[in-house]
């Protein structure tokens, strides 16, 4: 079911939503990748990590949340995970995000170390953009601008499916793109300015000191294994996994790999 707070849809699996005391497992939260939505984690919606509460959400802009005036910055994304958890009453999660996703925990890590009981960092990177991914993103909004996110999808899901993935899986290759063509493009396109614009967290992983898993395609070519090995070297204890027959959107491209690796990793924290 979707439901709404401070103009953020989400909705909720798992025997504890709503109905467990809160404090008992902390929450999985889930933070999508650009320019998908919630729907991205529907193998991970379906799981019922041990009944943990699931919380699933779409990135302002994204999905069914409000786009408003279209201008964000990931620390306007954090403020609105910090208003979602706040209204949800979760008071730590384990936070999972994907590629922009990832960059929003990332960022809440820094400025909201208490809310988090442990990091889920999938296909992502700490670094900022440098001046030619800067330049690239303002020409991926002058073709949303000009051509509509129908024709940006089929380029976009290009560099984010695996080889295999986009020659034997077209049924995900379907869902990914539909996502995109239902992303409104003043979404799309304030969310390419906050990628654009956003800080670097490098500085501050070695600070990171909650259970940590690292999760990468093994044939991403948007955020490559090589980001993912970084972080996990610099966070404290942190666990790296290659997702294979798997490029950007991991969690879908190998679902099975994938909820593996996050079960056993939910079901060893405390
Ligand atoms: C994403 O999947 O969120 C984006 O591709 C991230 C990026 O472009 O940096």
């Amino acid at each position: 079911m979707v439901s709404g707070i401070n103009g953020i849809a989400y909705e909720e699996a798992g025997s504890g939503s709503g109905a467990l005391p809160a404090g008992r497992q902390a929450p999985l939260v889930l933070i999508h990748g650009f320019p998908f939505s919630r729907k991205m984690w529907k193998p991970q919606l379906e799981a019922h990590f041990r009944g943990r509460r699931t919380v699933a959400y779409d990135v302002r802009g994204h999905g069914e949340s409000e786009v408003g005036d279209g201008r964000y910055t990931i620390d306007l994304y954090v403020d609105d995970l910090a208003a979602l958890l706040d209204g949800l009453k979760i008071s730590r999660a384990v936070l999972c995000g994907l590629s922009m996703g990832g960059y929003i925990a990332l960022r809440t890590a820094e400025r909201y170390p208490d809310r988090l009981a442990a990091l889920v960092l999938c296909d992502t990177k700490s670094q900022a953009d440098n001046d030619e991914t800067k330049a690239g993103r303002a020409t991926a909004i002058r073709e949303i601008q000009r051509n509509g996110m129908a024709k940006f999808a089929e380029t976009f899901v290009q560099s984010a499916l695996s080889d295999e993935t986009l020659a034997k899986k077209p049924e995900v290759v379907e869902f990914a793109a539909s996502m995109i063509r239902a992303t409104a493009p003043e979404g799309a396109c304030g969310a390419l300015r906050a990628l654009a614009s956003r800080t670097d967290t490098t500085a501050s992983l070695s600070k990171i000191s909650v259970p940590t898993l690292v999760l990468v395609g093994a044939q991403d070519k948007i955020t490559p294994p090589v980001g993912a090995e970084a972080l996990a070297h610099a966070i404290p204890g942190a666990r790296l996994e290659l997702v294979p027959s798997a490029g950007h959107l991991s969690n879908l491209e190998n679902p099975d790999f994938f909820n593996a690796e996050l079960a056993a990793f939910l079901a060893a924290l405390r």
